[in-house]
């Protein structure tokens, strides 16, 4: 029986991944690996959109694709390759465009969210174009599932209906995929303003995680992390927002539930609270970034190995490619 068919990815933008990419991607992948035939995609071209330095860029791409490997992304078992490395993303991107209403593209939040700031004049068509590459990404590989986090619900609704526009203008020529928002995953935010999500862009230097972190300056980040001066350990995200994400991070990586966690440190400090989520953050994330350093430590290995996993994708996004420059009548 083949397995169904999914595909997910992450930009390589910064040189290291951080416990929110971790928690909320990589170790669902993990998972969902066993199951579905995955494709796990780095997407560098999403990548360009903003302004980028290509010998930073080249570095991060690296980074992020041997961070994947290092927390358990089997490159033997799915596939896991750099988006530049297959030439049909550009290509059915370019098709897609086409069948996509200017209004439509408009209407994306995201885009409006990431010029926000800095205005429209500063904006690249590049990113205002950004979901319809998306869309591309997963069309090229016939997914059925697409994990996302409920931020990215728009741009897979997008997906869904070019694959329809597409099919009834065309002929059957995409499968449709699902919306799978990863529900149950658990939200991470910045130790240092836990309001706000743990990002790559985050401006709080201690507040992040970093996968690739040593291990002293992981446990330095969370002995110093934002807490209140209630005292008692409860999780409440609204009034307690930081010992609330420090039990999220203990229950996600340790193992115990919420309230388990609640009753073991009832009456305890918060010092041995941290102390227990820096033991547990550290026995995760010191063996993943030791296998990363080794993984980099090799670089004609690791070519070697994305080299042989992008031309896996290569072979089922070119199949599609096909279907769809017969279908437009190239
Ligand atoms: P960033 O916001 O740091 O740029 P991305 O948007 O590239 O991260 O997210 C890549 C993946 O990591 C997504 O699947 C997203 O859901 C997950 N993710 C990012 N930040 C967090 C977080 N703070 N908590 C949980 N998951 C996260
Ligand atoms: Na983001």
């Amino acid at each position: 029986m083949t397995k169904p068919r999914l595909f997910s990815g992450m930009q390589p933008s910064a040189d290291s991944l951080h416990a929110g990419n971790y928690i909320g991607a990589l170790l669902q992948w993990k998972q969902l690996q066993r199951d579905y035939d995955a494709v796990f995609s780095v997407v560098d071209l999403h990548a360009i959109t903003v302004p980028q330095d290509p010998a930073t860029l080249r570095e991060k791409t690296r980074r992020t694709a041997a961070q994947y490997i290092a927390a358990g992304i089997d490159p033997s078992a799915s596939t896991l390759y750099v988006q530049s490395q297959v030439p049909a993303h550009a290509q059915l991107a370019w098709v897609l465009n086409t069948i996509t209403g200017y209004g439509e593209a408009s209407r994306m939040t995201q885009f409006k969210d990431k010029t926000a700031k800095q205005g429209l004049e500063a904006a690249s068509v590049g990113l205002f174009t950004y979901p319809v590459l998306q869309a591309a990404d997963i069309l090229l590989y016939d997914a059925e599932i697409v994990p996302v986090g409920e931020d990215q619900r728009q741009h897979i609704e997008l997906t869904r209906d070019l694959a329809q526009r597409f099919n009834s203008r065309f002929g059957e020529t995409f499968v449709v995929p699902e919306v799978s928002i990863l529900k149950e995953t658990a939200k991470v935010y910045d130790l240092q303003n836990p309001g706000s999500k743990m990002s790559k862009s985050g401006d709080t230097e201690n507040g992040i995680l970093w996968l690739l972190d040593e291990p002293n300056r992981l446990v330095k980040k969370i002995k110093s992390a934002v807490t209140d001066n209630d005292g008692s350990i409860r999780y409440d995200p609204a009034e307690k927002p930081g010992v609330s994400n420090l039990l999220t991070l203990l229950s996600v990586l340790g193992g115990s539930t919420i309230p388990a966690l609640e009753a073991e440190f009832a009456g305890r400090g918060y010092g041995d609270l941290k102390g227990a989520v820096a033991d547990a953050v550290v026995a995760e994330f010191a063996p993943v970034r030791e296998r990363a350093l080794e993984l980099l430590a090799d670089p004609a290995e690791l070519d070697r190995v994305l080299t042989g996993n992008a031309e896996r994708a290569d072979a089922i996004a070119e199949a599609t490619l096909r279907r769809v420059y017969d279908a437009v009548g190239f």
